[in-house]
This record gives C-alpha cells, sequence and structure tokens, in this order.
C-alpha cells in the first residue's frame, strides 16, 4: 500500500480522514436506500471545524471538506443510477478569517455543485442554532475536529446530537488533552469543564486514558444526549502510543456495529500497513509474507475478545433472558471487536453449555438478533428467586429446568425485580417462580 503523497508525516491523519469517509458512506448509503420506500432523502453533512488544515493537495482531496462532499456526491450518483433522486446539502464551520477565505473559493469553484451548501465564518458554538434551523428534521453526519478542546463543549454538541436520525464523530486529540487534562490552572479546568460537560466537577485527577474516555462517552450519552457511544483509538503512526480517538454518537444500535466493522478495517488492516510504511517496515514485511494487522488494534481486540464472553455473562445474571439484539450494542460500546466476533463468542458459549441459546433455526452456526439468551438453570444463584420462562405451559420445576431449550430459566440476582417485566418476555412465555412450584413426582 502506498500512502498518498500529500499525508507523508501525517499519516494519523490519514487514518482519521479513512475513518471518516468509510463510516460517512455506509451511513449515506443505508440513509439514502430508504428512498426506496418512497420517501424523499436529504442528506446533511456538517463539517463543525472545517478548515482547510494542513492541505497539501490543490484539490484538497486531503481534507475533512472535499472528503465529505465527495462521498455525499457519490452516494447521490449510485442511487441516480438506479433511478432515484437524493438531496444533498452541507454545512461548513471555520472560524480563522484566512482559512475561510480559501474555503469559500473552493467551494465556489467546485464542479457540478450537486450539495447546497452553506459557510459559516466564526466560532461553531455561536452557529449551533443556525445549524438545527438549516437541518430541522433530516437525518445529518456531523464531524466535530477541533485542534483542541476549545469551543467544543459538550452543551454545543447536545443541541446537535441529541437530534434524532444525527451521528456525531468528534476527534479528541488524546495527546494534546493528555498534557493539559490534570493542569491545576484554573482556565484550563475550566475549559476541561466545559469539554466534558461536567457542571460541578473536575475531572478526576491521573484518570488513566480508557477511564478518561468512559467518562468522554458517559457524558455524551448523558449530556450529549446520544443513546450509544463508542471509540476508536489511532496511534502514532512510528510509536505505541495513542494520538486521536474518535468517538462516536448516534441513537440507533447500527451505529456501534458500523464503527466497529470500520475500527477493523481501517485500525486494524490499513493501519497496520500505513504504520509499517511509515517505520519502514513494509517492504520488509511483504518479502516475508507477514501480515499487517496493526499492533494497537490487535492487542486491544484479542484482549476484549477473551473478556466480551464475561461481560455477556454478567449482563445475563443481572437481567432477565434478553435476545442477542439488546445484548450486542452494550458489549460493542466499549469494546473493540465486531458483532461478527462476538456472534462467534455466544456460539461458543452456548456449545460448552455456559449458556442457552433459543429458537435456534436448523442448520445455525452463530448467534442472531432474534436469539435469546440466558443463563442455564444450574448457574442460578442460592437464595435469590429462580424464574423461569415456558411456552408450554407445563410450569413444573423438574420440565422448566430440564427442558432448556423451550423454558428460559433466570434469577434476579438483585433480589429487586419480582417478576419478568412482560416486554421482556419473548411472545407466548409464561412466568413460573420456581421456588413454589411442584416437581411432577410431587403431584
Ligand atoms: C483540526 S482543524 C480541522 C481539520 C479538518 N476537519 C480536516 O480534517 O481536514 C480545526 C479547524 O477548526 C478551526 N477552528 C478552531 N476553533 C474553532 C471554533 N471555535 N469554531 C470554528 N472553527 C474553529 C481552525 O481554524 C481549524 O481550521
Amino acid at each position: 500500500m502506498m500512502i498518498p503523497r500529500e499525508y507523508k508525516g501525517r499519516e494519523q491523519t490519514y487514518l482519521k480522514h479513512r475513518v471518516l469517509s468509510e463510516y460517512l458512506a455506509s451511513w449515506a448509503q443505508k440513509i439514502a436506500s430508504t428512498v426506496r420506500q418512497g420517501q424523499s432523502v436529504k442528506l446533511w453533512y456538517v463539517d463543525c471545524f472545517a478548515g482547510p488544515w494542513q492541505a497539501r493537495d490543490e484539490a484538497l482531496d486531503d481534507t475533512s471538506v472535499a472528503i465529505g462532499l465527495n462521498v455525499l456526491e457519490q452516494t447521490a450518483e449510485t442511487w441516480r443510477k438506479k433511478g432515484f433522486r437524493i438531496e444533498l446539502a452541507a454545512i461548513f464551520v471555520e472560524k480563522d478569517k484566512k482559512s475561510f477565505s480559501h474555503l469559500v473559493e473552493f467551494l465556489d469553484g467546485r464542479e457540478g455543485k450537486h450539495v447546497e451548501v452553506t459557510a459559516l465564518h466564526g466560532e461553531f458554538g455561536s452557529f449551533v442554532d443556525e445549524i438545527n434551523r438549516l437541518i430541522q428534521g433530516d437525518p445529518a453526519f456531523l464531524f466535530v475536529d477541533p485542534t483542541g478542546w476549545k469551543g467544543v463543549g459538550m452543551r454545543n454538541i447536545a443541541p446537535l446530537a441529541s437530534m434524532r436520525r444525527r451521528d456525531v464523530l468528534i476527534n479528541v486529540m488524546f495527546n494534546h488533552l493528555n498534557r493539559f487534562k490534570d493542569d491545576r490552572r484554573s482556565f484550563l479546568r475550566d475549559q476541561m469543564r466545559d469539554f466534558f460537560g461536567l457542571s460541578d466537577s473536575d475531572i478526576p485527577p491521573a484518570l488513566p486514558e480508557d477511564e478518561l474516555f468512559a467518562l468522554y462517552r458517559q457524558q455524551l450519552q448523558q449530556k450529549g444526549g446520544v443513546r450509544f457511544a463508542a471509540d476508536l483509538i489511532i496511534p502514532h503512526a512510528e510509536h505505541e502510543r495513542t494520538w486521536f480517538r474518535l468517538v462516536i454518537g448516534g441513537h440507533h444500535p447500527a451505529v456501534v456495529e458500523l464503527f466497529r466493522d470500520v475500527e477493523k478495517r481501517i485500525c486494524g488492516a490499513e493501519a497496520g500497513e500505513v504504520r509499517d510504511e511509515a517505520r519502514g517496515r513494509g517492504q520488509f514485511k511483504l518479502e516475508l509474507g507477514l501480515n499487517h494487522v496493526d499492533s494497537t488494534y490487535a492487542r486491544r481486540h484479542d484482549a476484549d475478545l477473551q473478556a466480551a464472553p464475561d461481560d455477556l455473562l454478567k449482563l445475563l445474571e443481572r437481567s432477565p433472558p434478553q435476545s442477542f439484539r439488546e445484548l450486542w450494542p452494550r458489549i460493542l460500546a466499549t469494546r473493540h471487536i465486531t458483532k461478527a466476533d462476538l456472534s462467534k463468542e455466544v456460539w461458543k458459549l452456548h456449545a460448552q453449555s455456559k449458556l442457552v441459546l433459543h429458537n435456534l433455526e436448523k442448520g445455525q452456526r452463530t448467534a442472531r438478533d432474534e436469539n435469546i439468551l440466558s443463563l442455564p438453570a444450574e448457574r442460578l444463584s442460592q437464595g435469590a428467586t429462580p424464574l423461569a420462562l415456558c411456552r408450554c405451559g407445563r410450569g413444573t420445576t423438574e420440565h422448566l429446568r430440564t427442558n432448556s431449550r423451550a423454558c428460559l430459566p433466570w434469577v434476579d440476582t438483585q433480589a429487586n425485580v419480582k417478576h419478568i417485566h412482560p416486554l421482556a418476555r419473548p411472545d407466548g412465555m409464561q412466568e413460573y417462580d420456581l421456588s413454589r412450584q411442584p416437581t411432577s413426582q410431587g403431584r
């Protein structure tokens, strides 16, 4: 693989742009496909800290401005060939005077003009209402890529990201943030609070990287108003340390599924090649036939693949039988694995009788969204009220404990839920309290 010339020496930016481009393309494609149901579709790309910034390519192809516009136009072109019209719009916000003139010159000079563009000169924070007024209820992808953390407080992200049909991708420049996050100077503490959306407390001191990002994701959900959040690591091209972390937020579980797929492709496969090349090892590895999966990604992925089965069993201990559809987004939010990886792990747990997979189809070999997962009866902890679900209505202890294909025994280990909520019950299943059930012999 050859890293494009204009990205030499700034390979991290190349990887950031690859994630942006791949995620945006799949997002746009998915939303555009609703045009088939007769709905009109208008896609918005909002570049909240647009630049152009450190561009070396005349056509600005190495900037998020051109990347965003190109992806939208390619999506519309795909659908145009199938006979459908997709409307496109983009908003660019830039504070710096010189960069803004360059931006406007570029936008004015673009050929074709298939995208309705708006360029806003000034602070991102001052345009939040204007952006919402322009987009209204249309689907929009927001890219937030500041030079540091100033002007990008959670209070500015929230009014935009909390609306439905919005995905937000935020670049957190960890390398920079890490140097100042524990600085006690009051202006910096205020800026950090603003960035994290902390109203009455500071970031806990000396917070390790992963916990810092767990806090950021939690704040993005609670204060930013998104349902799902996850992040990925873009490491320094030549050293084993995090450079950027890209954080995704959105309202549909598909957000995390797509994000983890993109992470595997870009941070796993492509980053491996890009970083090998940057370190002058590309040719050597190619000749030896060694694979290029990036070491930073591989370490995280492998450790998380090992940890994910325990996460899953713990979730099942705490709540009633759940469908795979409800479980995977919660695991993928924190673990750097794909949905396909997790589905295979679930199958292994099932084969080892560590959990029970219900409503399986003939020939199935991995877990699917509609499969219900429960703990096997022997994992019910002592002293708690064992509840069970049964479809056939016989409801004896023996039947419920042994007929694991039809019955879903689970336990309320918290001892604070007395019944399985009707909405959590798979269709047609009845609830039984095993501690009160007579055995069939006792009848
Ligand atoms: C990291 S650069 C953006 C790079 C661009 N997204 C890309 O990937 O090609 C950040 C840009 O935001 C601009 N900027 C800084 N603070 C800003 C603010 N508060 N509001 C809007 N733009 C700002 C800077 O002038 C700079 O051009």
